[in-house]
């Protein structure tokens, strides 16, 4: 679980997005952390405290003056062990109060009282004018300036009716921003592009070979970069998973296309991670029309023809990126691997430890680089990403 043991302080403030914290308090908990809620007496005329009280299985805390707690020290006591606190939603005026460190209720007191590493995640919710009011922007600019973290506001309809930006992020978007949070930032202000999935080459419009990929590991690895702060890139394959949050993604079907995609975006690029199980051939006589059976039993003859070799391509640009390139094999990884580096002349190779990974969300793997091999032992692929993720920022 990716928040496991994390103890999240999650603050409500008036506005209607606090329907979306009930949702956010569910996720979290999904997710392994033990949710404290705290809400501003503005909050609790959006939602109720019992409604945030159910969801999170604790006392909710609305009052600084709460005769519950018998030292009177709520926004000391509450903080101090304490992961994170998360403003969600954050109106115009709670903005304010922690730009200017007013400590007028529990929730901004507590704000203030934090110790000055915990991390305060803010995600502003409000009418689209308020939010480009001059005086939020100063607000919100302040408050990054005092380093605490910003999620949106995203664009869109508002349930004033109005359009544009001030819409609180998703819960889903959330919590993959606090999951985020907590990732060290290993390749902050790193461009990384990425392949990934099967490709399909077609024989005609209705069919086409491919292979058994999923794309989960390039995706888990794409989520993973994200996570340690790069700008990602990911050129997917035919896969119904969904785009990780905050990745830009590029959708191909055959191997040139994700050659050209590839070959569009490479520039500016500090890594290039090929995951994607490339189709060594295409069909060359492939039929504009479906091709049709015969009464004579006669089968159409496919003549293939070999597909560009996208991280040979990469790896021999002149300003090339760090190059990393897959390798599932059925034996011999520990030789086959260092083969398959040094022909394609790669600085790291990731080898799929077994070749049954297609489509399971577990994993083993094995990096061969300059100095040898070693083994990333075998867990789930949102795991091992990260662990791939450090593993090549310490690297580069
Ligand atoms: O040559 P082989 O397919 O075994 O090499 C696997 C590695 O090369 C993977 O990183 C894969 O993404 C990449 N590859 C590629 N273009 C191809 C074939 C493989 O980028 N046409």
């Amino acid at each position: 679980m990716d928040l496991a043991g994390k103890k999240i302080i999650l603050g409500l403030t008036g506005g209607v997005a606090c329907y979306k914290a009930a949702e956010l308090t569910r996720l979290l908990s999904k997710a392994g952390a033990s949710v404290q809620v705290v809400m501003t007496e503005a909050a609790t005329h959006f939602i109720s405290a019992v409604t945030m009280q159910a969801l999170s299985s604790k006392t909710v805390y609305t009052d600084q003056w709460d005769p519950r707690i018998a030292n009177n020290m709520p926004h000391i006591d509450l903080s101090r062990d304490a992961d994170a606190i998360v403003i969600a939603p954050c109106s115009a005026d709670f903005l304010f109060k922690i730009a200017h460190g007013a400590c007028d209720d529990l929730l901004s007191t507590l704000c203030v009282a934090r110790p000055i590493q915990l991390p305060l995640l803010v995600a502003p919710a409000m009418n689209v004018e308020m939010w480009q009011n001059p005086a939020t922007q100063r607000n919100a600019a302040q408050a990054k300036a005092d380093g605490v973290t910003l999620f949106g506001p995203d664009a869109g309809e508002q349930a004033c009716g109005e359009t544009g930006m001030g819409r609180m992020l998703e819960p889903e978007q959330l919590l993959e921003e606090i999951v985020a949070a907590f990732q060290p930032k290993l390749l902050s202000g790193k461009h990384v592009l990425l392949t990934a999935g099967p490709t399909f080459e077609p024989i005609d419009p209705v069919r086409g070979i491919t292979n058994l990929s999923s794309g989960k590991m390039g995706f888990a690895i794409a989520r993973a970069a994200r996570e340690a702060g790069a700008q990602v890139t990911l050129v997917a394959g035919p896969t119904p998973l969904s785009t990780p949050y905050g990745v830009q993604r590029i959708d191909v079907q055959t191997a040139q296309q994700m050659h050209d995609a590839v070959m569009a975006h490479v520039d500016k690029q500090d890594i290039f991670i090929a995951v994607a199980a490339v189709a060594d051939w295409r069909v060359a006589n492939a039929s504009e029309q479906k091709l049709k059976k015969n009464t004579q039993g006669d089968t159409p003859q496919l003549h293939l023809t070999q597909n560009p070799d996208i991280l040979a391509a990469v790896a021999s640009l002149p300003n090339r990126p760090y190059c990393v390139g897959f390798a599932a094999e059925s034996e011999n990884l520990t030789q086959y691997g260092e083969e398959k580096r040094l022909k394609k002349r790669v600085p790291l190779l990731v080898g799929n430890i077994g070749h049954q990974t297609f489509g399971k969300e577990d994993n083993e793997l094995m990096l061969f680089d300059d100095n040898g091999h070693t083994i990333l032992p075998h867990a789930n692929k949102r795991q091992l990403a990260r662990t791939l993720i450090a593993e090549l920022a310490r690297r580069i």
